[in-house]
């Protein structure tokens, strides 16, 4: 979701209104996706390294994320189902107290699942994933040779999410930073010069129309 500050500023305005718009258009769009038949949906909300901005815009996106973590009951009504990534102990308590419960009330629905990266990290999410692989190694239940493809996925913060299919960037620049580094291995990119408050209905459209002109081989011919 990249693109609020410049969003703000261009407008004159303190880049934490950018966020509040990049926010409403998070819900906008949520819903969007599953009206398309979208049954994965993930938000980059918050990266490992944007601790690095000044404290008030840190403060100003954590209170956002409080005050959408209450509106996500509204997404609940509508049975999506809500999930976490990220490395959340950095979150106070009451934040991921939040988390834990929309989680557990939403597990029952399959429509559309919306994943909310929060303090994620693509490089955390493998060192953290290797830690749980030495442990298994150290309590005797796995030997080195089963460290596959296949135990390392179940071990990262999206061990039972699909992979990626088509990552969307909004704001002009063109890298991941850190996101789904490993899920995204085989993705389709789409990059868009829109701000994310400006990323409408419709840009959604045209990227999922993009995606389906691609022909994706993996590696196969
Ligand atoms: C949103 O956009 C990213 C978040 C951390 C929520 P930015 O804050 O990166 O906006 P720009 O790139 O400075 O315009
Ligand atoms: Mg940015």
């Amino acid at each position: 979701m990249d693109g609020n500050g410049r969003w703000a500023k261009k407008r004159g305005l303190p880049r934490k209104f950018g966020h509040r718009e990049g926010a409403k258009n998070f819900k906008k769009i949520s819903r969007h996706a599953k009206a398309l038949g979208i049954k994965y949906i993930t938000y980059y909300a918050f990266s490992t390294e944007n601790w690095k901005r000044p404290q008030d815009e840190v403060d100003a996106l954590m209170d956002l994320f409080d005050k959408y973590l209450d509106q996500i009951d509204g997404f609940l009504k509508e049975e999506f189902r809500i999930r976490f990534i990220g490395d959340l102990s950095k979150f106070t308590p009451k934040l991921r107290e939040k988390m834990r419960q929309k989680e557990e009330l939403s597990a029952k629905y399959d429509s559309i699942t919306m994943i909310i990266a929060a303090n994620y990290g693509g490089r955390d999410e493998l060192a953290h994933a290797a830690r749980l692989a030495a442990e298994d190694v150290k309590a005797g239940l796995i030997a080195p040779e089963d460290i596959t493809e296949d135990y390392l996925q179940k071990k990262l913060y999206t061990e039972d999410i699909p992979n990626v299919d088509l990552i969307i960037r909004p704001g002009g620049e063109q890298r991941l930073s850190n996101f789904l580094i490993w899920q995204s291995a085989y993705a389709e990119y789409y990059f868009t010069d829109t701000l994310w408050p400006d990323f409408s209905k419709n840009d959604l459209e045209k990227a999922v129309e993009v995606y389906c002109e691609r022909n994706r081989r993996f590696g196969g011919v």
